[in-house]
């Protein structure tokens, strides 16, 4: 029998938490080809002055794994939890998001949380945080080599604008009551969706913003319909890391005008790979991206418990 041990962040030796992110970052880089070289550069100083918040997993005492604990609009969550591929399938990654639930909600039973992680293996990571109220919901990392023909668009597109309260405004318009609002809570607070594009384009959430991939189209009257916003995560990957269109101008092509503005900046940047995350329930995209050539690679998992802050 394995002996488990949570070891709080900030009293693990900062060479096995640094060493679990190196890992990490590698793995990402090559299932997902996400490069993620900053943030190392981001985390390192944290980790050298004990400052990161979360918890280090020790298994028989040695580092396996590890969960941070950051915050998004004023919403606590687990993330970059992770598990060493020799430990994996043995039910670790579920005991450790299990048990840093179990802390954070003893610190404050009412609080709303979140998680998100790529298991990178068969393993339910789910099976306490389901036993202490969580909801779940699966996403699909997609990808695509650059298709030879590509949708034209078919709308005016225009540059991506320097101020966010438009772009935040028509996010919160167009995630109202689906089930990326449910278990992700900026969709639901405009200080929310504001916090969540800032973070897009300083680099820090998914991949490097690229504003040459970056488009949004506005209606008749100057009023913003639609939004993509497009990121590099490694020399020659592109990913479409948001998209949306205002509901009342839905159906009518504009998603797709979308999505060709910036397959075809990507493929003028030289780009040759394209990818996305989307929710298996949101069918209407999920099928959608599959029409254009898109085919799952990695599941993606979130989970969410309700509480405070409610929308
Ligand atoms: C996804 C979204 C951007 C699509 O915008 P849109 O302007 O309605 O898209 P389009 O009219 O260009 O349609 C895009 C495709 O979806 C299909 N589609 C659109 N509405 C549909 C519906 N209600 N049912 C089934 N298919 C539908 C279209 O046929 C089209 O496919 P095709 O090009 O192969 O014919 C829009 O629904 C949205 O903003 N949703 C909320 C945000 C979101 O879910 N973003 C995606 C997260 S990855």
């Amino acid at each position: 029998m394995v002996k488990r041990e949570l070891v709080e962040m900030r009293r693990a030796e900062p060479a096995a938490v640094e060493s679990l992110l190196e890992e990490e970052v590698a793995e990402w880089s090559s299932r997902l080809s996400w490069q993620r070289p900053r943030l190392l550069e981001q985390l390192r100083p944290l980790v050298v002055r004990g400052n990161l918040a979360g918890w280090l997993l020790a298994l028989d005492g040695r580092p396996a794994g590890k969960v941070l604990v950051g915050e998004q609009g004023g919403v606590c969550s687990l993330e970059m939890a992770y598990v060493s591929p020799v430990w994996r399938g043995q039910g670790h990654l579920a005991w450790l998001l299990g048990r840093a639930a179990a802390d954070l909600l003893a610190e404050n039973p009412d609080q709303r949380l979140e998680a998100g992680l790529f298991p990178f293996s068969r393993e339910d990571p789910g099976g306490l945080l389901r036993g202490a109220g969580f909801h779940e919901l699966w996403r699909d990392y997609m990808v695509t080599d650059m298709p030879d023909s590509i949708p034209v668009a078919a709308h005016p597109l225009s540059p991506w604008p320097d101020e966010l309260a438009e772009p935040a405004s028509l996010l919160l318009e167009a995630y109202r009551g689906s089930a990326d609002a449910e278990c992700s809570a900026f969709y639901t607070l405009p200080d929310g969706c504001r916090a969540y594009l800032k973070a897009l384009l300083s680099g820090s959430e998914c991949g490097g913003f690229s504003r040459p991939l970056s488009w949004v189209h506005r209606d008749g009257t100057g009023a913003l319909a639609g939004l993509v916003l497009g990121t590099v995560l490694s020399p020659g990957v592109a990913h479409l890391a948001q998209i949306a269109v205002r509901p009342d101008q839905r159906g009518a092509g504009l998603g797709r005008s979308l999505v060709a503005g910036f397959m075809d900046a990507a493929r003028r940047q030289g780009i040759e790979r394209l990818s996305l995350i989307v929710s298996r329930g949101n069918a209407t995209a999920h099928d959608w991206y599959q029409r254009l050539g898109y085919r799952p690679s990695e599941p993606y998992v979130c989970y969410w418990r309700p509480g405070s802050p409610a929308r």
